[in-house]
């Protein structure tokens, strides 16, 4: 049944552009029919889902739940801030209670790099990861390329700058993996304390001006500062961040171009990016929000069933 290369989804790293190409194809089939009046197909009707949260989400817990049902799976909720996780349940004890209910597929948000490769290794059910700590998130990255692909058409030789906090983004890592893969070029931006050491091993360049870079790009794709993941103080202060890296309509008007201007979210107004531009013509950020339930439809079709 699945045309991908592997029974899990753990990160864009492992993927195949072949892989990636069949996610975005099959993506564009699952838009058209989430766009129809009945948004709903037969396609996982004898499937069971179980979303594991262990960690905050509104956009990508609400889009792998709207995926699920449109594609009729039976979907569980757990959330960990609700569950016997608080009294010292183990994450694979945690898994196995609810695998002993017959769950097929299990999506999983986690804080610790790293804990769906543990999962998969003792687990049956098809893993996918919806976000590990600073590690991926590869969902993010597939619907990133595909609503560029939209916009810019083909991504070989398009100029992608992503923009910010890439220390702690797993969205920055699994952008710049599915981004080389399809042969674009990709240069980050940020505070250097904010941009890890030989980054550039990963095929990507870095220039530290905002204005420059901006002027380089075909597409912008602005992070969050994740404030909640540093443990120390990578900058002044957020209003200095706003001055020197901010994106805002001022830095897009001295532009002799228009560019597109994405967000993962959730975005912190007035620090990475001005409500004027998130709010633009220009931002495809809700357009994102959209695609991603067809490539989460997408991911849950090609990975259902496939064993080994
Ligand atoms: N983009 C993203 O992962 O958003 P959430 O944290 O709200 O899921």
């Amino acid at each position: 049944m699945s045309k991908l290369s592997s029974k899990h989804l753990l990160g864009i790293e492992h993927l195949t552009t072949e892989d990636i190409r069949t996610i975005l194809k099959t993506a564009a089939d699952f838009k058209e029919v989430i766009n129809r009046p009945i948004k709903k197909v037969p396609t996982l009707r004898d499937i069971t889902i179980a979303n594991l949260f262990f960690e905050n989400s509104t956009r990508t817990r609400v889009s792998f739940e709207l995926a699920e049902k449109r594609l009729s799976a039976d979907v569980v909720n757990f959330s960990s801030s609700s569950s016997s996780v608080k009294k010292g349940e183990t994450l694979l004890d945690t898994v196995n209670n609810i695998l002993a209910m017959k769950v097929d597929m299990v999506v999983m948000r986690h804080p610790s790099p790293g804990a769906h490769v543990f999962l998969a290794r003792h687990i049956d059910a098809n893993v996918i990861n919806a976000g590990d700590g600073t590690h991926e998130h590869p969902t993010q990255a597939l619907l990133d390329a595909y609503s560029m692909q939209e916009k810019v058409g083909d991504l070989k030789g398009k100029n992608i700058l992503i923009v910010g906090d890439i220390t702690h983004s797993r969205v920055a890592l699994s952008n710049i993996f599915c981004l080389k893969k399809m042969g674009a070029n990709v240069k980050l931006c940020g505070p250097p304390t904010l941009i890890p050491k030989y980054i550039e091993t990963l095929g990507v360049e870095v220039e530290y001006n905002i204005d420059k870079a901006l002027a380089w790009c075909d597409v912008a794709n602005i992070l969050r500062i994740q404030l909640e993941r540093q443990d120390t103080k990578y900058f002044p202060s957020l209003r200095e961040y706003a001055l020197v890296f901010g994106v805002n309509k001022k830095r897009l008007d001295n532009l002799k171009k228009e560019i597109v201007i994405m967000h993962p979210g959730p975005m912190n107004r007035g620090v990475e990016i001005s409500s004027d531009v998130a709010d633009s013509q220009h931002s495809i950020i809700l357009q994102q929000v959209e695609n991603g339930v067809a490539i989460r439809m997408a991911v849950l079709y090609l990975l259902a069933g496939k064993k080994g």
